[in-house]
C-alpha cells in the first residue's frame, strides 16, 4: 500500500511540475507559434498537404449538405398530416438516369480527389535534395531525439534547428531512423508526419518561410514516455542559423575554475551514455552534452532547461519521467552540486 502510495504521489508531482513548467515554457519564449496548429502551415509540402485536406473537406462539406437538405425537404414535405388516408402512396421502379447521375458523379468525385492527392503525394515524396539543400538526420530513442548534421559536425538533441528558406529557397531533408522502436516525427506546422522505424531510412523535407519555435511530438505509440518525447524545431534566419551552427562546431567549453567538478563528472557513469566533445565522456545511449545550456528545455521538451530543474532531473529522472532510462544515479548532495557547476558551463 505504501508503495503504491508513493508512487501516485510521484505521478501527481511529475503532472505538477510538466502543467508549471508548461506554463513558464510558453511564457518565456514570446515567438512560440500556436501549439500543434494543423491550420497554418508554414512549408511547402505543410501547404500542400494543407489544400488537398480542404479540399477533401469542402466537397465532403457541400455533399453532406446536399443530402441533408433534400432529406429535411422530405420529411418536412411528405410528413404524416391530418388527413392521411392511410394508403400507400405510388411506388415508382427505376430511373435510368436519376441511377446513372447518382454513379457518375460520386465516381467522378472520388477520380478527382485522388488525381489530386496522388500529385500531391508524389511531389511530396519524391523531391531530391536540391545543391543547397542543409541535410540532417533525426534518430529516434526511447524516449528523446538524436539530431546530427552530417555536413556540418553537429550533434544535437531534442531541439531542431534550421535555417528560414528564403530568398533562395534553401530547403532542409531529414533523414529519419530509429536505435529501437518506431517513433514518428510530427511538427504539424511544417506538415505531415512521418515514421522513423529501425533500420530503415525515411526522408522528409521542408522550407520554413517564417522564423520562430514550432512545437510537436512524436505521433507513433512508442512505450511509457511516448507522450514526453516533445519536439521543438526552432526555425531561425539565415544569419543566425549560421551563428548557432558555429557555435555548435566548437568543441565543448573548457572552464577552469571548475575543473573539480568535471573530475567529478568524468568519474560518474555519467560518461557511459553522454558524449562531451573534446573530453574523455564519449557515450552514445544519451543526447550529447556538449552545447547543453544553448538547448531551451531538458528531458526531450519535458521542462524548461534552468539550474534548478537540472539539479531535479539529474537527483532522480524517474520522479520527472517515470520510466526512462536515465536512471535514478542515487547521488550524494555534493555530487549533484558538482556536476551541477560543471554542466551548467557547457553553453
Ligand atoms: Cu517515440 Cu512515441
Amino acid at each position: 500500500l505504501k508503495q503504491e502510495r508513493k508512487k501516485t504521489e510521484m505521478r501527481v508531482r511529475s503532472t505538477l511540475i510538466f502543467l508549471t513548467s508548461a506554463t513558464a515554457a510558453s511564457a518565456s519564449s514570446t515567438d512560440l507559434h500556436n501549439i500543434a496548429n494543423i491550420f497554418k502551415p508554414v512549408t511547402t509540402p505543410g501547404k500542400l498537404d494543407y489544400d488537398s485536406a480542404m479540399l477533401s473537406i469542402w466537397v465532403c462539406t457541400a455533399i453532406f449538405v446536399i443530402v441533408a437538405s433534400v432529406l429535411v425537404y422530405a420529411l418536412v414535405r411528405y410528413r404524416r398530416k391530418g388527413n392521411d388516408d392511410l394508403q400507400e402512396p405510388p411506388q415508382v421502379y427505376g430511373s435510368n438516369q436519376i441511377e446513372a447521375a447518382w454513379t457518375v458523379i460520386p465516381l467522378l468525385i472520388v477520380f478527382v480527389l485522388i488525381m489530386v492527392v496522388a500529385r500531391v503525394v508524389a511531389s511530396v515524396q519524391n523531391a531530391t535534395p536540391p545543391p543547397n539543400a542543409l541535410k540532417a538526420t533525426i534518430v529516434g530513442h526511447q524516449w528523446w531525439w538524436e539530431i546530427q548534421y552530417p555536413d556540418l559536425g553537429i550533434v544535437t538533441a531534442n531541439e531542431v534547428n534550421v535555417p528560414e528558406a528564403g530568398a533562395d529557397h534553401q530547403p532542409t531533408f531529414l533523414q529519419l531512423q530509429s536505435s529501437d522502436v518506431i517513433h514518428s516525427f510530427w511538427v504539424p506546422q511544417m506538415g505531415g508526419k512521418l515514421d522513423l522505424i529501425p533500420n530503415r531510412n525515411n526522408l522528409m523535407w521542408l522550407d520554413p518561410k517564417e522564423t520562430g519555435t514550432f512545437l510537436g511530438n512524436c505521433a507513433e505509440y512508442c512505450g511509457t514516455q511516448h507522450a514526453n518525447m516533445l519536439i521543438r524545431l526552432i526555425v531561425r534566419s539565415k544569419a543566425e542559423f549560421a551563428q548557432w551552427a558555429a557555435e555548435q562546431k566548437k568543441p565543448a567549453v573548457s572552464d577552469a575554475s571548475v575543473d573539480g567538478e568535471r573530475h567529478v563528472f568524468e568519474s560518474l557513469a555519467c560518461v557511459n551514455c553522454h558524449a562531451v566533445r573534446g573530453t574523455p565522456a564519449n557515450g552514445k545511449f544519451g543526447p550529447d552534452l556538449t552545447h547543453l545550456m544553448s538547448r531551451q528545455t531538458l528531458a526531450s521538451g519535458m521542462i524548461p532547461n534552468t539550474r534548478e530543474n537540472l539539479r531535479a532531473w539529474l537527483k532522480d529522472p524517474q520522479e520527472i519521467k517515470p520510466g526512462s532510462l536515465m536512471p535514478d544515479m542515487q547521488l550524494s548532495d555534493p555530487q549533484l552540486d558538482a556536476l551541477v557547476a560543471y554542466l551548467v558551463t557547457l553553453k
